[in-house]
């Protein structure tokens, strides 16, 4: 049997939606939401050739913030354009087509094509189905879940690949040397050459009721950084002392978000961003959030030349794959 997907519910219904996408009032975005309010979340221009003063934007930014966004970034707008006209080609296709890149039933890993990611808090649905595929390295890449058609799909991600090395560098240099590490030494604690970059491509469709259903629920990303290219639809929003607000849509940028372990390693001096994303009423909305994974079987903790006496560790040291189980079986770590 077909899976229900999001992208055919929302093609069956005009004014209303079905209860299980209906949120809690704590929860609707109508009500919780701070209108009329962008975030003033940092823009940091990194093509800035005082190097020493990206890497304290960029570590103050994820002191403060757990997230910023990133403009001249040396990705071309081509390569970008090109990522997402692909990707949204994908999402049009036929639903049997596009069945073919299911996630199998029971499978252990997160990639393939699916909807409703996480066992949700009293059962309720996000607007929101998704594709998952690793980009890099190469060996842990699996090309069965990286869509045939269209055909440009595979060059368009590889492409953008190559552009983002430059990018998840910079990023993990200046974290580490406002810590006080080496500038490598961050990078090294998510597995270093063996990191994987996770690509996502979530798609919100348009939606009856934008007022009562979120498209991702409320979190952290899990993994290392998140490196996240949106479509021009506004749509993401972060919390900020306990309300939520938008976060300003910026052409060509990239929003960055710092995931839990980056707060972990750094001893919580980093934040892991939480934040959420609404929907439209008539108007799809795309994401391709890339999330910089650790190997699931290594151990990450505080970074030992962060902690002593004076700062013991605040979090755990568990491995990366245990992390992750505990996390969206909602399990305490
Ligand atoms: C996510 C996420 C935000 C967005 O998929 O983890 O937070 O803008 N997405 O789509
Ligand atoms: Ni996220």
């Amino acid at each position: 049997m077909e899976a229900e997907r999001v992208q055919n519910i929302a093609s069956t219904f005009e004014d209303t939606i079905p209860e299980a996408f209906i949120r809690s009032e704590h929860e609707q975005p109508a009500i919780t939401t701070v209108h009329g309010v962008n975030l003033d979340v940092p823009v940091i221009d990194v093509s800035d050739p005082d190097e020493e003063k990206i890497t304290r934007l960029i570590a103050d930014a994820s002191r403060e913030w757990g997230m910023f966004q990133i403009v001249n970034h040396g990705i071309p707008s081509e390569v970008i354009s090109k990522l997402q006209s692909v990707g949204r080609a994908f999402f049009e296709l036929p639903q049997v087509e596009k069945e073919l890149y299911a996630k199998p039933p029971g499978a252990k890993s997160i990639e393939g094509y699916g909807t409703f990611l996480q066992k949700e808090v009293e059962g309720k649905k996000g607007w929101v189905d998704h594709l998952f595929h690793r980009i890099w390295p190469p060996p842990a890449i699996n090309y069965r879940f990286w869509p045939k058609n269209p055909p440009l799909y595979r060059e368009a991600n590889e492409e953008y690949v190559k552009y983002l090395h430059g990018v998840v560098d910079k990023l993990f240099k200046s974290l580490s040397l406002d810590l006080g590490l080496e500038e490598h030494e961050l990078k090294e604690a998510v597995g270093g050459d063996e990191m994987t970059y996770l690509l996502k491509i979530n798609y919100y469709p348009p939606c009856p009721r934008p007022d009562l259903a979120l498209g991702v629920v409320a979190h952290t990303d899990m993994c290392s950084i998140t490196i996240l290219l949106p479509n021009d639809i506004q749509g993401l929003q972060a919390c900020r002392d306990g309300q939520w607000y938008c976060v300003k849509y910026i052409p060509n940028a990239l929003v960055i978000h710092i995931g839990d372990q980056i707060k972990i390693l750094s001893n919580g001096k980093y934040k892991s961003v939480f934040h959420r994303t609404t929907v439209t009423k008539d108007k799809t909305r795309m994401s391709w959030p890339v999330f910089l994974e650790p190997p699931p079987d290594l151990a990450v903790g505080p970074h030992p030349k962060l902690v002593n006496e004076k700062n013991p560790p605040k979090y755990k040291t568990k491995k990366y794959g245990d992390y992750c189980y505990c996390k969206l079986n909602k399990i305490p770590q």
